[in-house]
């Protein structure tokens, strides 16, 4: 490996309850990165916002201290300091764009807001250099659910979103629903590995045979329903005192419904664009079953990128990646933007296949 070269690119993440931190160097390699996740969900059952903020306080310094020291870098040496500016929950968000902003004026260097969900674009492109557009991109989130045809770098068109729950948010309540820790993802994956499939049948909303490109919701999701569905199925199991030994079947028929929804628009996506390259990103794609069943669905036909599970969870790589990009292309961000938790996704046209 060559000797990492500048710029250095110093990323920060605290648009929810991870605080991270990574730097790359200026060929996109991780020299140092750091994710520390709040651990009180135990007791409150998910993230409470206030604290979530207090918590990124305490903890932002000691992360990228920890992170240049990986890096075997002092703060002096970054170039460019990016950071999440939305969308998330607005009193974590102002933590890290107060103190990019901060370091980035103390050290006269630029500072660059990035965009979320731009991030997760980015993120499977840092171990795998094909990673790169065109391709369809299926974003899922605790916070989102996108399927995005990507263009170029900053050229995206938005086929579809969801109009309620994100994915992950959806995997996060039904896990509640049987007594799992949050984050319920990663739970809901085990619990359904000892589970059958087919033994409860739950809905996949906004799913129909007869849905043709152009109708409203073709490319559309919805995960209230599905959730609403299993709530009731439980309540069915509970009152027959049939629920323990049924959790599993639970768990991973609420997983098959979700995939199959994920795993069908998708591939609609890449039927109708012509576009075999599929990437996924955010927390949700970390589910083996929806990679599998995707690969499965592209049938050797198509190319599946994904990251591994550090970087397709939130992390300061992904932004510090982003923030290359938004440089580069349009230089550093005016000092007076502002930390929103209704940040505008650059480059993002609602369009049709
Ligand atoms: O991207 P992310 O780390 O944070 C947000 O931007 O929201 O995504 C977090 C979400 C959570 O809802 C979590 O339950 C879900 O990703 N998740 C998973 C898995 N790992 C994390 N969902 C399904 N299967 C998984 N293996
Ligand atoms: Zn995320």
């Amino acid at each position: 490996m060559s000797e990492p070269r500048g710029p250095y690119v110093l990323g920060l993440e605290t648009s929810c309850d991870e605080t991270a931190a990574a730097v790359l160097d200026g060929d996109n390699r991780i020299l140092g990165h750091v994710i520390l996740s709040q651990d009180d969900h135990e007791i409150y059952g998910g993230v409470i916002p206030e604290l979530a903020a207090r918590a990124h306080l305490q903890k932002i310094d000691s992360v990228v201290d920890e992170t240049l020291s990986r890096a075997g870098l002092t703060l002096d040496r970054i170039d460019v300091v990016g950071v999440t500016a939305g969308p998330g929950l607005i009193g974590a968000l102002l933590v890290g764009v107060c103190w990019a902003k901060a370091v980035a004026f103390a050290l006269d260097r630029p500072f660059v807001a990035v965009h979320h969900m731009e991030a997760h674009l980015f993120a499977p492109s840092l171990e795998n250099p094909d990673a790169e557009p065109p391709f369809i991109a299926l974003l899922v989130s605790g916070g989102h659910t996108m399927l995005l045809h990507v263009l170029a770098w900053g050229e995206y068109v938005l086929l579809g979103e969801t109009r309620d729950d994100a994915a992950g948010e959806a995997f996060d309540k039904v896990a509640k629903l049987l007594d799992l820790p949050y984050p319920g993802g990663p739970e809901i994956q085990r619990l359904a590995e000892a589970g059958e499939r087919t033994r409860h049948r739950l809905p996949r909303p906004m799913l129909r045979r007869n849905q043709r490109p152009g109708d409203p919701g073709y490319y559309d999701f919805s995960f209230s329903g599905l959730k609403t569905a299993t709530v009731e199925l439980v309540r069915g199991l509970k009152a027959d005192g049939v629920l323990a030994p049924q959790r599993p079947n639970v768990a991973a028929a609420f997983q098959e419904a979700a995939i199959d929804v994920l795993a069908t628009k998708t591939l609609r996506a890449v039927a109708d664009t012509g576009c075999r390259r599929v990437l996924i990103g955010g927390g949700v794609s970390a589910n083996q079953r929806l990679r599998d069943e995707l690969e499965l669905r592209l049938k050797g036909e198509g190319t599946l990128f994904f990251s591994s599970p550090r970087l397709a969870a939130d992390n300061g790589a992904m932004v510090a990646r982003a923030a290359r990009f938004r440089f580069d292309e349009g230089g550093a961000t005016p000092p007076d933007l502002s930390a929103s938790a209704g940040f505008v996704f650059p480059g993002l046209v609602r369009g049709v296949a």
